[in-house]
């Protein structure tokens, strides 16, 4: 279905003229095409699923869509599992995602999806809000733009966080609803890194806002359980639904298989909707900026097949 949204992309369409030149050369880069990366992997088997991921990821989703990655425990690759979810489905669908860096202190979202076109933060959004809410069209498009910057590839567009700890204040309920009905307004998949604050109004009301959550852990003890209390603290607040719903998404940070993973994978399959896990991968070790075309293919696979099961739930 040919649908538009308020800033004119077509969700299924042609993607709008200006973007061509971003689409051109993240989807023209065999390497960050994900049909392409993860065909890579799948070279020599009879049918490839690859197709049908991307299909999957390409179809018509419905009224916009907001993405909530959490995890209190640090380190446990939120930020990493964001950006490389906002890529795959941007990467998939050419235009329309979004990746917000709503941890409150000093989020590394920014730094981490390259390229830095101005220092513009949520910050500066905030401070232009009403301006911004009252464009429409194109205009409400180029505006927001101010403050959006671009991954490396185009695949996706970010908002950073601010380094001023003092804008997580500002960040209250309202505020926070009002940013994620304007992104709402401009993009199709708004993938929210949430931090680690389970206690801010901020933390709650993404959670609170979000379509689909998605659990971020490691194969270990202490980032499982930190992601088993945050699922029953959420059914506590009367947010069954979404747990039952959210996706578990186990990383491998390390290069020798976890002893634990299986165990793992068994326990989140039966508190969420389904378990998606993704591989070591040396690339994103140094924790610099994650370039997703220097991704090993079977890495890009796994990414794929787990945005894939996160946008099933859509
Ligand atoms: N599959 C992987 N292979 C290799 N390194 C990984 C993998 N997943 C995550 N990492 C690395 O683990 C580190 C922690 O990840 P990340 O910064 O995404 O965690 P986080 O949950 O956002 O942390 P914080 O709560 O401190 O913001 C990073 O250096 C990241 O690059
Ligand atoms: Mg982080």
């Amino acid at each position: 279905m040919a649908e538009r949204t308020e800033a004119g992309w077509s969700r299924s369409g042609e993607a709008a003229p200006r973007w061509r030149s971003l689409l051109g050369r993240g989807r023209g880069d065999r390497a960050a095409d994900p049909a392409e990366a993860a065909n890579g992997a799948q070279r020599g088997a009879q049918a490839s699923p690859v197709d049908e991921y991307v299909a999957r990821l390409r179809r018509d989703m419905g009224p916009a869509k907001v993405v909530a990655f959490a995890n209190p425990k640090g380190g446990v690759h939120k930020t990493t599992a964001t950006v490389l979810c906002a890529a795959t489905i941007g990467s998939a669908r050419g235009r329309g995602v979004l990746a917000w860096d709503d941890n409150e202190l000093r989020g590394t979202l920014g730094l981490r999806a390259g390229s830095a076109r101005h220092a513009r933060t949520i910050r500066h959004l905030i401070e232009n809000l009403v301006e911004v809410e009252n464009s429409s069209g194109e205009e409400l498009r180029d505006r927001l733009d101010e403050f959006l910057r671009h991954a490396a590839d185009g695949s996706y567009d970010v908002l950073a966080g601010d380094e001023d700890h003092r804008v997580a204040r500002l960040l209250d309920p309202p505020m926070v609803w009002r940013v994620l009905e304007l992104l709402r307004r401009t993009h199709d998949v708004i993938c929210v890194d949430t931090g680690n604050n389970v206690e801010s109004a901020n933390w709650q009301t993404v959670i609170k806002a979000a379509d689909q959550l998605v659990v971020t852990s490691v194969p270990r003890e202490d980032a499982a359980f930190t992601a088993d209390w945050m699922l029953d603290l959420l059914e506590e607040m009367g947010m069954g639904d979404i747990v039952a719903n959210a996706v578990t998404l186990l990383s491998c940070p390390t290069p020798t298989p976890s002893p634990m993973l299986a165990d793992l994978v068994k326990h989140f399959q039966s508190r969420t909707r389904t378990v998606a896990v993704v591989p070591y991968d040396p690339a994103l070790e140094s924790g610099s900026s994650i370039d997703y075309a220097s991704l090993k293919p079977e890495t890009r696979m796994a990414w794929l097949q787990a945005a894939t099961a996160v946008s099933d739930g859509f």
